[in-house]
């Protein structure tokens, strides 16, 4: 965000606690910097040794509103070292943002039993022990503000539309959506005070865009990025693909009690893709 953005920012998110995910790079750290300007303090975790260069680096723009915790979402016994490292520190938790995760591209008969359960592993199963380690606690701390806690489970348009040569993403994706609807029902059935809600992106630039574009090129589908992005450009009626912080928009959105008749619902911020 820029000083403007965070000067305009409305603090909504004053005295709330969020985690999130995957958040060094992309659309986490835009959830990020978009909840810090709101107010909030901010756990975020990642793959990297908290000591590394980037982690200090992202750290140092953040301030001190922020704290890392490395761990990978496939592993429990990283989710619980996460829950502790909040509870320790702040002893709530408001918003969990289940940012993290992978894109594998290829066509089905070429994917092979590991990438299928690599994928699995991260966007699904990462998903499903953020929310298991954290309700709890997230439980208790919804009860103190307006529109409860909330969870924002990061799917994709992919979950909702088929693509060419991306089945597994499609699969992991619809996974995230329909588990989503799921907790949201017995949340709110159980008057536990918790919304869950799935966010969709379209096409983000971020690494993870990028990475997937230089797999086409390298793979001879595109001679250059350039093209790719030129292409997806327009084929997204809006003409231009999205900024992070357009998606941290809709995060902090499901965030605030601005929701807070919002549950077991998808936001989707696509440019138009999925209305076509
Ligand atoms: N960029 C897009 O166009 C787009 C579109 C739709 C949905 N999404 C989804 O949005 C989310 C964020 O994507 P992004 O584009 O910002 O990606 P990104 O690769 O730029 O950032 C994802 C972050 O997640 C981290 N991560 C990956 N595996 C992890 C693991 N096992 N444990 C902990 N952290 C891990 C990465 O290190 C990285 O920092 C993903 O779930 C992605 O599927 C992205």
């Amino acid at each position: 965000m820029t000083q403007k953005e965070m000067d305009l920012a409305s603090q909504r998110l004053q005295g709330r606690v969020g985690f999130v995910s995957g958040g060094l790079r992309g659309i986490g750290l835009g959830c990020v910097k978009r909840f810090l300007a709101e107010g909030a303090e901010v756990v975020l975790s990642d793959l990297d040794a908290a000591d590394s260069e980037t982690v200090g680096e992202v750290m140092s723009q953040l301030g001190s509103g922020a704290s890392y915790v490395q761990a990978n979402v496939t592993k429990e016994e990283d989710w619980l070292r996460a829950r502790d490292a909040v509870q320790q520190r702040h002893g709530a938790l408001h918003i969990l943002v289940n940012n993290a995760g992978v894109d594998l591209t290829g066509p089905v008969e070429a994917m092979t039993m590991e990438s299928w359960r690599r994928i699995m592993d991260v966007n699904v199963d990462g998903v499903f022990l953020g929310v298991k380690t954290f309700v709890p606690l997230m439980a208790e701390s919804g009860k103190a503000v307006k529109g409860g806690a909330s969870i924002i489970n990061v799917s994709s348009i992919m979950g909702m539309v088929g693509f060419n040569d991306i089945s597994a993403y499609n699969a992991s994706k619809g996974a995230v959506r329909m588990f989503t609807k799921g907790i949201a029902i017995e949340f709110a059935q159980k008057k536990m005070g918790i919304r869950a809600n799935s966010l969709h992106p379209g096409f983000v630039l971020t690494p993870l865009l990028h990475a997937g574009f230089q797999r086409w090129v390298d793979s001879g589908f595109a001679q250059k990025k350039e093209q790719l992005i030129d292409a997806m450009s327009a084929a997204t009626p809006m003409g231009r693909l999205a900024d992070p912080a357009e998606l941290a928009s809709g995060a902090f959105f499901l965030a605030s009690a601005d929701s807070a008749y919002m549950t077991g619902a998808e936001l989707v911020m696509d440019g138009g893709w999925t209305a076509q």
